[in-house]
C-alpha cells in the first residue's frame, strides 16, 4: 500500500500494513453478526464508543448491526501512568444515555495494558445495566484483565498500531487499515 498518503508523519513511517481494508472490513461486518445473535429479540442495547479510537469502528460495526440499537461516546481522561489509579478516573464525555437495565456494550479500539478498562468498567456497572459487555477490535493479550472481552475482532501483534482510529500523537488516525510504526 502506497504511504504517500499517509499525510504528516514526522519522523514516523509506516513499517508494514498489518490489516488491510478489506480484512478489517471482513471482521467488522463479522462482528456485527455476532453481536446481532447475542441479544434476546426487543432488548434494548446501547452502544458506548470509548474516544477516541473507536470512532471509526463503531461507524462500521454499528452498520453491521441490523437489530435496534442506540449508540453513545464516552471519553475517559488521560493521567499519566504513575498516576493510575482506578478511584481517580474522570470522564471528560460522559453519555447522557440511561444505563440502567439496558444491555451495555462498551466499543474500545485496542485492549493493550487493560489500564483503560480497568478505570472504566467500574465506572459504567455502577450505572445498573442488565448486562455490560467488552468489543474490542484489537487485543494484544498482553494483561490480566478482571472483565471479560466478550467481543475480539483479532489479536494483534505487540507493535505499535496505527489507522482506523488509532493514532500515534493523533497522526494517523484517518487511515483505512491499520499498520505498524
Ligand atoms: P490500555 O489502557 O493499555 O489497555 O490501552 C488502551 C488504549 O491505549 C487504547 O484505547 C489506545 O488508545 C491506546 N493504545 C494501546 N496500544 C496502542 C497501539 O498499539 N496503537 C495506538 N494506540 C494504542
Ligand atoms: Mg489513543
Amino acid at each position: 500500500m502506497n504511504a504517500s498518503r499517509d499525510g504528516r508523519l514526522g519522523d514516523r513511517r509506516l513499517l508494514r500494513v498489518v490489516y488491510s481494508a478489506e480484512a478489517i472490513q471482513r471482521r467488522v461486518e463479522e462482528m456485527g453478526r455476532e453481536i446481532s445473535g447475542a441479544y434476546a429479540p426487543g432488548a434494548d442495547i446501547l452502544v458506548l464508543g470509548l474516544l477516541k479510537g473507536s470512532f471509526i469502528f463503531i461507524a462500521d460495526l454499528v452498520r453491521h448491526v441490523p437489530i435496534p440499537i442506540q449508540v453513545d461516546f464516552l471519553a475517559a481522561s488521560s493521567y499519566g501512568k504513575e498516576r493510575v489509579s482506578s478511584g481517580e478516573v474522570r470522564l471528560v464525555y460522559d453519555p447522557e444515555a440511561p444505563m440502567e437495565n439496558r444491555h451495555v456494550i462498551l466499543i474500545e479500539d485496542i485492549v493493550d495494558s487493560g489500564t483503560t478498562l480497568s478505570r472504566v468498567m467500574p465506572l459504567l456497572s455502577e450505572r445498573g445495566p442488565a448486562s455490560l459487555e467488552i468489543c474490542t477490535l484489537l487485543h494484544k493479550r498482553v494483561a490480566e484483565l478482571d472483565w471479560a472481552v466478550r467481543w475480539v475482532g483479532f489479536d494483534a501483534p505487540g507493535d505499535f498500531l496505527v489507522g482506523y482510529g488509532l493514532d500515534y500523537a493523533e497522526d494517523f488516525r484517518h487511515l483505512p487499515y491499520i499498520g505498524s510504526i
